[in-house]
């Protein structure tokens, strides 16, 4: 097994692994056009022969905070380490770019956990909810467990704490 930055020629690869996990909510919808737009943020392992395995990203919010996103193995292959090495590989680019606390939502924390990360309130990664959970039909009944490993963002000095009033039903009030 290898490991390595996407390219676009993975994109077709990452859209069918990721698409088929996503009819349960497993993972979020990525479309084609996304996974090529943000190509940049994918690893994908492989085998030496250049079979792809799996792949995962890493979204940069900032340096006060990094998400793992899109992790995903085939399932033919899981259990042999892949998504192990997925996980190191992302939490190794994080710490090169400086990023203090690196986040994910899962319904599997017990993966997780061994590489430390801990539950955290889904409340103080800010980013991800206004990114991800504001657009989500089951924002109100989330069952994803929030885990962040480092210094948890603080919340006033978090970039995007600026107040965003997502507006109702796309409608504008009329100052008269
Ligand atoms: C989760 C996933 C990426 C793990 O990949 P993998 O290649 O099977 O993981 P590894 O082989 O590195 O497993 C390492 C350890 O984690 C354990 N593990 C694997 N999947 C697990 C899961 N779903 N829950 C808890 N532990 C798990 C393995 O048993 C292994 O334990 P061991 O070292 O004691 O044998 C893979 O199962 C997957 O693609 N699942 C479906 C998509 C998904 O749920 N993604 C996570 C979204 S947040």
């Amino acid at each position: 097994m290898q490991i390595r930055k996407a390219e676009l020629s993975d994109a077709r690869a990452i859209h069918r692994l990721i698409d088929s996990f996503t009819y349960d909510g497993t993972l979020l919808h990525r479309s084609y056009l996304e996974i090529c737009e943000n190509i940049h943020t994918f690893t994908i392992v492989e085998t030496e022969a250049k079979q792809f395995i799996g792949c995962a990203a890493l979204h940069v919010y900032g340096s006060h905070l990094a998400e793992i996103r899109s992790i995903v193995v085939r399932p033919g292959t899981a259990g042999h380490g892949a998504g192990s090495l997925l996980v190191q590989s992302l939490l190794h680019q994080a710490e090169q770019a400086g990023t203090k606390c690196v986040c994910l939502f899962t319904r599997i924390p017990s993966f997780f956990e061994r590489f430390h990360f801990h539950v955290a309130e889904h409340r103080l990664l800010r980013d991800k909810v206004w990114k991800d959970c504001l657009h989500c039909s089951r924002r109100n009944a989330c069952d994803e467990t929030a885990m962040a490993i480092g210094e948890l963002p603080p919340l006033h000095d978090s970039p995007s704490t600026t107040p965003i009033h997502p507006q109702q039903g796309g409608l504008v009030q009329l100052q008269l």
